[in-house]
């Protein structure tokens, strides 16, 4: 089974094959221990749930052209936040998204909390999203759990259990394989796996950096993990 050590198998191919996201880039100022730039890895995050990457790219670009800190879209009209927000589809993201910056820019001097319990306790912060954000901004070793995760580690494991029950064994695994040295990169080289290799149908296994160890690939039909519950 993998260990801890496999990170680096995914390290090599995610600093080969990662993609290149504008939420990735590093802030040019980094206060100690941020390694981007905590809105915008938010602002990403909050707009990816149910929304592709392909999507989100343009609506990222056009908040931080019309509100580039946080203090900015705290102080942003509700309206042209709204309007801003149009397209991308559940608006009650967007009430969330404009009253987390408020809370934010008044609540803590512009500056987001640097712990998952800190974040989750901003309006519109679930687990997930303070997960992601904790790993991919301050590199902190939370385990990020999306829907691309959730398939990569289904196969490497062969979880037989169905989802959603799995959830907790999923969580455990990411938690024990994440490293503590780039925590964030693993995040989003295991998401990025999920997007581009590790993929619902018809995976390209033969490079996929983990096709040594990966057990649905030795034993098993990879398409069939996850394993879903009958409805
Ligand atoms: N989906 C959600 N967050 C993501 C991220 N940071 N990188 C790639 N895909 C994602």
């Amino acid at each position: 089974t993998l260990t801890a050590d496999d990170a680096a198998l995914l390290f090599t191919w995610y600093d080969r094959h990662h993609r290149d996201l504008p939420w990735r880039v590093s802030p040019p100022m980094a206060r100690q221990g941020v390694v981007a730039d905590p809105y915008h890895v938010w602002l990403s995050e909050v707009m990816l749930q149910q929304t592709t990457v392909q999507a989100v790219k343009a609506y990222f670009d056009k908040f931080l052209r019309l509100w580039p800190t946080v203090e900015d879209l705290a102080a942003a009209d509700t309206d042209d936040v709204m309007k801003a927000w149009a397209g991308l589809g559940y608006y009650a993201r967007a009430r969330n998204l404009k009253k987390c910056a408020e809370v934010v820019a008044r609540g803590h001097g512009g500056r987001f909390p640097d712990t998952e319990e800190g974040l989750k306790a901003l309006p519109g912060v679930g687990a997930y999203t303070a997960a992601a954000i904790a790993a991919i901004a301050f590199n902190r070793r939370s385990a990020v759990l999306d829907g691309n995760v959730e398939r990569v580690i289904s196969r490497l494991y062969a979880i037989e259990t169905p989802l959603p029950a799995a959830k907790t064994e999923m969580r455990q695994r990411v938690s024990r394989l994440t490293p503590a040295d780039r925590p964030g990169d693993f995040a989003q080289a295991m998401m990025d796996l999920g997007a581009t290799i590790c993929t619902p149908k018809r995976p390209t296994c033969a490079l996929c950096p983990f096709r040594m160890k990966c057990m649905a690939l030795s034993s098993a039909v990879p398409e069939t993990f996850p394993i879903k519950a009958a409805k």
